[in-house]
């Protein structure tokens, strides 16, 4: 009796997750199975999620010199979340707060970010969240072309990794980047497109994406936070979840 559980909760700090993140997260779902009296899944996909994330920012991304940014950041910001996320976001490029503390989406975005995630009854603990780029942009200006070409095969390995059921793409950087695509985020949003990580054959079934608007921008236009929300039904109703009681 195969049940998909909520996701666990595995690494819920700045970095990547280390061993006991993984031990946790194992002792966590052996929980789960237990409460359930059913196996929730991935136990090994999600432990060699959590390992392959680590690696990835251990050994390539901390100390990336690939572009000029890692002259100006304070630190990367590689992701945090939940290694077997069902759903994933990923946004632009670390903000100020992003920077100075390692975390995507804590500035006011960031604070938007989680209430559209309480919203769809889950909790930032529940999904995984990371950026297109993983150093700051000086004066937040947006990502060049070289630094997204750069910086953007660690995201797809992220999702590669993860290989999540939905992603949301918030912001035309993140959607256009995913999607290689120069469509605006107007037309893009509303509907699911095919995402396809990095060396997956056109046999595997692709991931749905959903872009839809940037918090930062829905905090500068918010008569434009019921379209989000009508992209977030969509993503919620393909993960069978409800909103929580109010
Ligand atoms: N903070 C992030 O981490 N990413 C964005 O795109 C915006 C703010």
């Amino acid at each position: 009796n195969t049940i998909h559980a909520t996701p666990t909760t595995l690494g819920a700090n700045a970095m990547a997750t280390d061993s006991s993140d993984v031990r946790d997260g194992l002792i966590q779902q052996l929980e789960t199975d237990r409460l359930l009296g059913a196996r929730a899944v991935p136990i090994v996909p999600s432990a060699g999620a959590a390992k392959a994330l680590t690696k990835l920012n251990t050994e390539q991304v901390i100390d990336c010199t690939k572009c000029s940014l890692c002259k100006t950041r304070t630190q990367t910001v590689f992701g945090v979340g939940n290694p077997a996320a069902r759903l994933v976001f990923v946004g632009e490029a670390p903000g100020f707060e992003e920077d100075r503390q390692g975390i995507p989406f804590i500035g006011r975005a960031g604070d938007l970010l989680t209430k559209m995630i309480i919203a769809m009854g889950l909790k930032r603990d529940d999904v995984y969240i990371c950026n297109v780029l993983k150093c700051r942009p000086p004066d937040n200006r947006d990502p060049s072309p070289e630094e997204i070409t750069e910086c953007s095969p660690y995201l797809f390995e992220q999702l590669a990794t993860i290989s999540p059921q939905v992603i949301v793409a918030l912001g035309a950087p993140a959607s256009k980047t995913l999607l290689n695509t120069d469509e605006t985020i107007g037309h893009l949003r509303g509907k699911f497109h095919d995402f396809r990580p990095t060396g997956a054959s056109l046999e595997d079934a692709p991931i749905p994406l959903m872009p839809t608007y940037h918090p930062a921008y829905l905090l500068r236009s918010p008569n434009q936070k019921p379209k989000t929300w009508s992209d977030l039904q969509m993503v919620m109703a393909h993960l069978g979840l409800k909103p929580p009681a109010r």
